[in-house]
Parts: C-alpha cells; sequence; structure tokens
C-alpha cells in the first residue's frame, strides 16, 4: 500500500523545517534540533523521507515492543472506532472488562485495581496521589537516578537533571531522594556483595528518620538513567522495609514492564507485589497513549468509603483500551516474553564481547532485551566521557557522536549522558541483533580515540 502522505508537496527538509519551526523539540535547546522526516515503518525498521531504513535498536523510547505496525493493533483500533470511539469513565464497557481481565492474568498476583491515564507520567501522578490519600502521608522516597515523568509530581519525584529546570521554586513538595542501586558505580561507595544492600538500608534509615513518609517510588530496573538491575536480595528486602514502616511500595514498570526484561513485569524477577504498579509505552506498544496505575484490593478498598479524588476526561478512553488487548494477545500469540528472555542472552553475549576490543566500555548490563552499555574515559576510575551538568547545558556528548555515526549506517540507537540504551523490539530477530552490535562496534572506534591513556 503506498504511504499515505498529509503534505505531499513539501519535500523532506520542509517537513523538518515546518516541525522545527512551529513544534517543540522536547528535551532540548531548541537550536540543536533538526528532526528527521519519517514516513513509514515496519517491524524494527522506520524509513525516512528518502527512503533510508533504519533499524530502531532502542525501539523508539523503549515501547515499541511489538515492532511497527502490528496488524492485529491496527485493527483493534479501527474496530474500535467504528464500535464506539468514546464514552466518559464513569460508563461500564465491555473492552474496559476485557482489557481489565487480562490485565489480571498478567500482572503480578495481587494487584487488582486499575486506574487507566493516557501516559507514563500521568500514572505515576495517579499512584502518588492513591498513595497519599490511602495513607494519609505525604512524602515520597525516590532515588536519584530515576525518571519518572514530567508532570508536576512526576518531574519532583523524578531524581536525574530533568528535574532541575524547576528547582527549587516550581518543584512539587514531598519527594526526598535516596541513593539508588548501582553495583556497578556505587553512590556510597560500597561493593557487591559485601555490600550487604546497604542502599537499601540507608533507604530505612531515611523512612525512620522522616515522618510522615507514604510510599518509595522505584523504577524497577531502571530504563534512561543505565538499565541498573537491582541484585537478588535488594527488592525482598525493600519489601520487607516498606511492610515494617507502613510505607507503600510503588515500582514504575513504564520502560521495564511488558515482556522487556524477559518476564511480564520486572518485578517477576524477584517474586515481589508492589503495592501500586505503574506502567505505560509497551502496554499498547505505543501504538496509542495509555497509562495504568494498579493498586492491591487492599488499597482499593479504602476508597469504598473515602473520596478517590482523581479523574480524566480521557480515563478508560475506549480507543486505548482496545489496542491494549490486542497487544497482550499479540505478545501472547507470537511468545514476546519467552523471546526476551532467550534472545536477552544472545544480544548481552553480543555486547559483553565487544568490552574486549573497546577500551572505552566501562561496563555492559542488562536483562532480557534491556542492556545499557556505560562508555568511559578511563576504566579504572570508571570515569564517563560526561557528567549530567554536561547534559543539561546542552554540550556536545560523545555517546551522540557516536549514536549518529550510527544513525548514519541506518541503526538508531538511544544515547544518555554516558551510555546508551538498547532495548530493540521484542520481535527482533539473531541477525538484526547482529546488524545493531556491528554499527555499535564500528561506532565505538570514535569513542576509544578519546580514552585516556
Ligand atoms: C520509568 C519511566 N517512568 C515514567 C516515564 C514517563 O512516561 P511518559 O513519557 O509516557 O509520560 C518514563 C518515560 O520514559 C519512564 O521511562
Amino acid at each position: 500500500m503506498p504511504t499515505p502522505s498529509p503534505s505531499p508537496a513539501l519535500t523532506s527538509k520542509e517537513i523538518s523545517d515546518w516541525v522545527r519551526k512551529l513544534n517543540y523539540g522536547t528535551w532540548k535547546f531548541q537550536k540543536s534540533w533538526s528532526p528527521l522526516h519519517v514516513v513509514d515503518a515496519e517491524g524494527c525498521y522506520f524509513i525516512d523521507g528518502q527512503g533510508k531504513r533504519y533499524l530502531d535498536f532502542s525501539a523508539q523510547l523503549m515501547c515499541v515492543n511489538l515492532g511497527h505496525k502490528n496488524q492485529a493493533v491496527i485493527e483493534s483500533i479501527a474496530a474500535q472506532a467504528r464500535a464506539l470511539p468514546y464514552i466518559a469513565p464513569g460508563y461500564a464497557t465491555e473492552v474496559r472488562v476485557d482489557l481489565s481481565r487480562l490485565l489480571l492474568e498478567v500482572l503480578p498476583k495481587g494487584l487488582e485495581k486499575f486506574f487507566f491515564a493516557t501516559s507514563g507520567t500521568e500514572a505515576n501522578e495517579a499512584a502518588f496521589k492513591i498513595a497519599r490519600m490511602y495513607t494519609g502521608k505525604t512524602k515520597i522516597i525516590a532515588r536519584y537516578r530515576s525518571y519518572h515523568g514530567s508532570t508536576t509530581g512526576s518531574i519532583a519525584a523524578t531524581g536525574d537533571p530533568r528535574r532541575w529546570a524547576m528547582e527549587p521554586a516550581w518543584k512539587g513538595n514531598g519527594v526526598i531522594f535516596s541513593p539508588e542501586v548501582n553495583c556497578y558505580d556505587c553512590p556510597i561507595k560500597h561493593t557487591y556483595p559485601g555490600c550487604g544492600i546497604a542502599c537499601a538500608d540507608y533507604l530505612e534509615h531515611m523512612i525512620v528518620n522522616e515522618s510522615d513518609v507514604a510510599a518509595v517510588l522505584v523504577e524497577t530496573v531502571v530504563g534512561t538513567n543505565g538499565v541498573l538491575v537491582p541484585p537478588p536480595e535488594y527488592f525482598p528486602r525493600l519489601r520487607q522495609i516498606c511492610d515494617r514502616h507502613g510505607v507503600l511500595l510503588i515500582t514504575d514498570e513504564v520502560m521495564s514492564g511488558w515482556g522487556r526484561t524477559g518476564k511480564w513485569f520486572a518485578i517477576d524477577h524477584w517474586n515481589v507485589v508492589p503495592d501500586i504498579l505503574v506502567t505505560a509505552k509497551g502496554i499498547t506498544s505505543a501504538y496509542v497513549p495509555l497509562g495504568l496505575c494498579a493498586t492491591t484490593s487492599k488499597i482499593a478498598a479504602y476508597f469504598e468509603d473515602h473520596l478517590f479524588a482523581h479523574g480524566h476526561t480521557y480515563e478508560a478512553h475506549p480507543m486505548t483500551l482496545a489496542p491494549a488487548i490486542a497487544t497482550i494477545h499479540e505478545m501472547q500469540r507470537l511468545k514476546l516474553v519467552e523471546r526476551a528472555h532467550e534472545l536477552g542472552g544472545y544480544l548481552g553475549e553480543k555486547l559483553q564481547a565487544l568490552t574486549k576490543r573497546h577500551p572505552s566500555i566501562g561496563d555492559v548490563r542488562g536483562i532480557g532485551l534491556f542492556w545499557a552499555v556505560e562508555l568511559v574515559k578511563n576504566r579504572k576510575k570508571k570515569q564517563p566521557f560526561a557528567t549530567y551538568r554536561d547534559k543539561i547545558e546542552g554540550k556536545p556528548l560523545l555517546v551522540d557522536q557516536v549514536a549518529g555515526a550510527m544513525m548514519k549506517e541506518g541503526v538508531c540507537i538511544q544515547s544518555w549522558v554516558s551510555h546508551f540504551v538498547i532495548a530493540p523490539p521484542l520481535i527482533i530477530t539473531k541477525s538484526e541483533i547482529d546488524t545493531g552490535v556491528a554499527a555499535l562496534d564500528r561506532g565505538l572506534a570514535l569513542a576509544d580515540q578519546q580514552v585516556e591513556t
């Protein structure tokens, strides 16, 4: 089928220029933005206005888990548009029942009541309000290496410097930060396993010394900030700590959910059930905007006699729910959770092998089809090529240079400060993994030249 073009008279350059002129480019100095004109996408590839194909090695923003243009999901959107494109959230619909019952099957057991939002950040906002209303407490303990979204509450809970623009006057109140779990570059200078998971103990110290803590908020596997996978003891310990102090555990699975780590949800690796789980992105393979805030029935019971003081016009929007059902069915039909587990080993080995050839690689870590390659000037000192401040100040970054070189070769990869996040669609094949890793291999020559000798 020919690709529909809304502006056939415009060249690719004109389309890029118009977008740049009339729209904001997110999280960047506007003068540095020159958006690539994209006309089509299929499977693990997208195609630019010149007809050039790019392997989508990070599934856009780690979200197109089914790959592009999955026909079953597309059909579900069309069918729902014909059946009932919109009805207010106060009404009951079959599509809502069908998705909710499917969620009971795939989510960690014990999460039994759902609020549907239209993004990860909104789902987090719902989680914070629910936690605060339920506990009657205010504070949320988040971690420095984290991203939870751009709206007022979520950006206040974001540990990374995307928060800084709101500090201090415009930042939402009530969030404090604990050290993250980072066994490669521990913020409190411990070494696993000798540390005895001191980062979790310190978090308990914070709960004890702060009054009024409603919840602990963690990305189950930290995403953009470097695919930080906690050691086996971390989540069971965190669960005990939260229970001991009557604090809720909120796990943000916006990026790590939906098969990405080789389980339906990353928390399943630790057999821990959070009080609230937040997710989005892969829930519809990003074809339509949907976020989910799932709670236990204990939390749900509280709101039987208390006002559930939250909502949106687009809550439980039928057009967002139908593709989530289709996405789950497609994941089951194609056995994508199992596939992410199996292919994750293959991708991990290939990335690990790069460390031998490239002195610029400090660490390779990951789980399932979710990996980070961290670059360092000096492997011994674990010194990155750039700091978070460099990123926020718009300084040119080496990782962006490497990603640019890979783009020229037709491989798109997400770069962030001094690492890459590799998270391809879960339908990726071994030979496509080979292509992506080979492009990274060549691109890293640029970084190797800048290693301190
Ligand atoms: C872990 C995590 N939480 C929340 C968000 C925010 O999601 P959204 O961009 O849909 O608001 C993101 C986005 O990347 C994320 O990675």
